[in-house]
């Protein structure tokens, strides 16, 4: 039952982590930014912070604490290659937080703020990569769940 619940709540933050990543692809754009949508983005990246939090604890609660036990992850390559490509994302996501973070107070100081567009453009080149280094998580997922490169020593 535990393990039920954790794989449900696991699937239900991934699959907010890709709706917040796509929501701010989609507001990151050069030629739609205007001061609603920086609001917007603070909200966006507040719910993304949270969200990897949530699925970072959760998911190490499931290597401990789901059916299988810590063994069959913590020897397997793809688990490594899975957790590898989170901290990737992790790294890629601090400079479009930072930047985010400070439009809010730009916002704040001036109602009518908007974020330089070549900084917009920039950041939209981080998501999408970040976005893509992302998808490669499910793969590995995938495989782990498996068996598939078990036998890390
Ligand atoms: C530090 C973060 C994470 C840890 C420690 C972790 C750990 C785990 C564990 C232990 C399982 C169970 C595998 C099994 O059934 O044997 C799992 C499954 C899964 N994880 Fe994660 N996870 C993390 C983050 C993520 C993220 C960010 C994503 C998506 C982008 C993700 C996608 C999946 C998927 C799709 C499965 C199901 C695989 C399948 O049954 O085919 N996980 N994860």
């Amino acid at each position: 039952m535990t393990d039920l619940l954790l794989a449900i709540v696991h699937h239900l933050i991934v699959f907010g982590l890709a709706a917040v990543l796509a929501a701010e692809l989609a507001l990151m754009r050069p030629a739609a930014m205007s001061p609603p949508t920086v609001k917007l983005l603070g909200r966006f990246d507040a719910a993304y912070g949270m969200l990897s939090l949530a699925i970072l604890v959760v998911g190490f609660v499931r290597v401990w604490y789901g059916a299988k036990g810590p063994d069959v992850y913590l020897h397997n390559h793809a688990f490594w290659g899975k957790i590898a490509a989170f901290a990737v994302v992790g790294l890629l996501s601090i400079q479009p937080t930072l930047r985010i973070a400070a439009w809010q107070k730009g916002l704040k100081a001036d109602a009518a703020f908007m974020p330089p567009l070549q900084e917009v453009g920039k950041l939209r080149r981080l998501l999408l990569i970040e976005i893509h280094v992302f998808a490669l998580i499910p793969i590995f997922a995938a495989a782990m769940a498996r068996g598939i490169g078990y036998g890390a020593g």
